[in-house]
């Protein structure tokens, strides 16, 4: 039986009522969304549409056509990137971000948008004072993660938030490894932009996600084409979301993510949370327990996420994650996780760590087996 702990590259396994929606909306509602008036098509549309607001619903956003259906977070924050930054803009963000957030700012940087990377401590947290201290007349924009995706620090994205509406700065957030783990409303954290992944916490099936736009936001389209309106005019709709979204949607994956978000609201976000946080605890106090282990972030102490970081003394990550894999079944996601910055922080980089993610759907006996594999692979004793 493999035990999967890779919970935030992507959850798995989904629950049976997403398996089902996927198909049934591949098989039974597999007309265009929104492409013509023939009953298929409009039963697509109220698909999409009951879709949107279940998400909206979610996290506490009043107006569901502020919500735009993306591939997933990455697309939905290059959205957000390219669509409103402009030459002479600065921007604040943190070392602790994902690719998907540095890459783009860096390409924009040679654009002429200047950029200020705030540095987190040794557990990668970052305090809202130093993103306040970086902030200058030029700034437009704040980005941050919730949550590291390494060290599952959570950020203080509250404080942020607050500054940010202060200031009159635009608030990008990316959720990747909390939606669906813990509460978000959109009021409450002065988030302007959202970047939301289906298929990690919310149990979508990947290729699809959303990025929440604040009305007033003045976005740009990234991506222009059909929208299945407006047809004779040259440019982009101006109404939301059919602005955003040209080219078909991926029905199949918005119904997997309204059954996912129906699943976690049918068990409880406490539940789930009170859940994945008694096995983050667990794991950060067995592997802790083991000589030689040094375990990252703030773990077990109420401001950690899902993803617990470690290194064995002596021993590369990849091949602790090799070990795991092939004589305990055990599948972890080890290296640099695409966030090199966080690694720098922590004093991971270049080798990174090894990376455990437990989901909803991990028992205790799996955690228990995780500490004993690494117990064993730390004596230098790989097979069980
Ligand atoms: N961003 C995902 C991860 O952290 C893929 O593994």
């Amino acid at each position: 039986m493999l035990i999967y702990l890779d919970n935030s590259a992507t959850s798995f396994p989904k629950p049976e009522a997403v398996y089902r929606a996927v198909d049934s909306a591949f098989r039974d509602c597999g007309a265009n969304p929104g492409r013509g008036g023939h009953r298929m098509s409009l039963d697509a549309s109220r698909l999409v549409f009951s879709a949107r607001e279940t998400i909206a619903d979610f996290f506490s956003i009043a107006d569901a056509s502020r919500l735009i259906f993306t591939s997933g977070a990455t697309e939905a924050i290059n959205t957000a990137l390219f669509g409103l930054l402009n030459p002479g803009d600065h921007v604040v963000t943190t070392a602790m971000e994902h690719n998907s957030v540095l890459r783009p700012l860096r390409v924009l940087e040679k654009s002429g948008v200047s950029l200020s990377i705030v540095d987190a401590d040794a557990s990668g947290s970052v305090s809202a004072s130093s993103i306040a201290a970086a902030c200058t007349d030029a700034t437009r924009m704040v980005v941050m993660t919730h949550c590291s995706n390494v060290t599952g620090t959570l950020m203080p994205i509250e404080t942020v938030g607050e500054f940010c509406r202060g200031k009159n700065l635009l608030f990008l957030v990316d959720a990747a490894q909390t939606a669906g783990h813990i509460p978000i409303d959109v009021d409450a954290l002065g988030v302007d932009l959202l970047a939301l992944p289906g298929h990690k916490g919310l149990f979508a099936p990947p290729g699809i996600g959303c990025l929440y736009v604040r009305e007033g936001v003045p976005l740009r389209p990234l991506i222009h084409g059909g929208t299945g309106g407006q047809s004779e005019q040259d440019e982009m709709p101006l109404q939301m979301p059919e602005r955003f979204e040209s080219g078909t949607l991926n029905t199949p994956g918005i119904a997997g993510l309204k059954a996912g978000i129906e699943f976690i609201t049918e068990v409880g976000l406490n539940a789930i949370m009170a859940h994945e946080q008694q096995l983050v605890d667990l794991l950060v106090r067995g592997l802790n327990s083991i000589d030689g282990v040094t375990v990252y972030g703030k773990a077990g102490s109420g401001h950690h996420g899902g993803a617990v970081s470690f290194t064995c003394q002596n021993r590369d990550p990849s091949e602790i994650g090799f070990i795991l894999d092939q004589d305990y079944d055990i599948m972890v996601r080890v290296g640099l996780h695409c966030a090199p910055g966080a690694h720098r922080m922590i004093g991971t980089f270049p080798a990174g760590t090894v990376r455990v993610s437990p989901g909803y759907f991990t028992t205790i006996d799996q955690i228990e087996l995780l500490i004993q594999a690494v117990h064993k692979i730390s004596l230098g004793q790989n097979r069980f």
